[in-house]
């Protein structure tokens, strides 16, 4: 979960497999998702959400619209922050997941709020002008035409009605530089062998349109104003709970148990990495007193 372009080096693009160009969209297609990995981001992102979602400051009786929404952790918030009178819509591509978010929401105080759509952000079931706020997360860079799903999410939005994306941010850190094992600088080739492996599988491929500026003038691009943006700084010290090391383990033990993967990194660093996700070794990272997991979350924030 974590970076890329931040956010995307996030434990998000984990498990999933390549299926480029798969319905038209980019890479990790439909039904590439591992609810069980999005429910792990969920909770080990919870304190960082329950900040956005504060930070949004959306108003009592507000329509909101959520494309994207994975296992539904930040559903639930959205649908304590609408309060009474509103109204939560999830949406999402695939019927797996949006069953998995539903069974989130049905165990808070807030179910009667939420309603459940299996939908495509490029064509979206809902009238024009209909919702005081889009969020979508780690959602918009899986579009094969990223510019035409955001002025759909627009389309949606009521005039003065704000979208807000969770995307980019700053790369995801938590070890030393030096780790005593193999060159200095792991998760500095790591983010290298990131960049290498999403343009290639995610944002490449035939029918993805290419769309080289920044998340700030995608959403001017597609007529927002009062474009802005924001990040929330994470970070985790030891002693770490069970949740935070199997996020971390996974963020490296996907460069070595993922085919596709393994192939954008050096054998040294792959040798490193087995040592550091195997809890018999004596170089396993999370016997270590060092470690410091940071990342920064942005949301990019515009008004329709
Ligand atoms: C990486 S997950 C992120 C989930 C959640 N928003 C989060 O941040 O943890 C991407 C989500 O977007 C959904 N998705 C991908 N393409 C979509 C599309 N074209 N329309 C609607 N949902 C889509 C996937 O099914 C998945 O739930």
């Amino acid at each position: 979960m974590t970076t890329e372009e931040h956010g995307r080096q996030s434990e998000e693009h984990g498990h999933q497999s390549i299926e480029n160009g798969r319905h038209g969209h980019a890479g990790d297609g439909h039904g590439a998702y591992d609810p069980s990995m999005l429910q792990r981001a969920d909770a080990f992102y919870g304190g960082v959400y329950q900040e956005i979602c504060d930070w949004l400051s959306i108003s009592p009786g507000a329509h909101a619209l959520e494309a994207g929404s994975g296992a539904g952790g930040f559903t639930e918030l959205l649908a304590g922050a609408v309060g009474n009178g509103g109204t939560v819509a999830a949406l999402d591509v695939t019927p797996e997941l949006l069953q998995t978010a539903r069974e989130r929401v049905q165990k808070s105080l807030f179910q009667d709020r939420v309603t459940y759509h299996e939908g495509d952000i490029e064509h979206l079931p809902f009238d024009d002008g209909h919702f005081d706020l889009v969020w979508s997360s780690r959602t918009v860079h899986h579009l094969s035409d990223q510019l035409a799903g955001v002025k759909e999410l627009r389309r949606v939005l009521k005039p003065g009605g704000r979208l807000a994306l969770r995307e980019g941010g700053l790369r995801s850190r938590f070890l030393p530089n030096d780790i005593g094992i193999g060159a200095p600088g792991l998760e500095d080739r790591l983010d290298a062998a990131f960049e290498a492996w999403f343009h290639t599988h995610v944002r490449g491929g035939e029918g993805v349109v290419a769309y080289p500026f920044g998340w700030t003038q995608l959403l001017r691009d597609a007529g927002l104003t009062n474009v802005t943006a924001r990040s929330f700084m994470l970070e985790v010290l030891p002693p770490l709970q069970t949740l935070e090391v199997e996020f971390m383990t996974n963020l490296l033990r996907r460069w070595v148990e993922s085919e596709e993967r393994r192939g954008f990194i050096g054998d040294e660093d792959a040798e490193s990495i087995n040592k550091l996700i195997d809890p018999d070794d004596s170089q396993y990272a999370f016997n270590r007193s060092d470690l410091h997991y940071m990342e920064g979350v942005t949301i990019y924030l515009g008004t329709a």
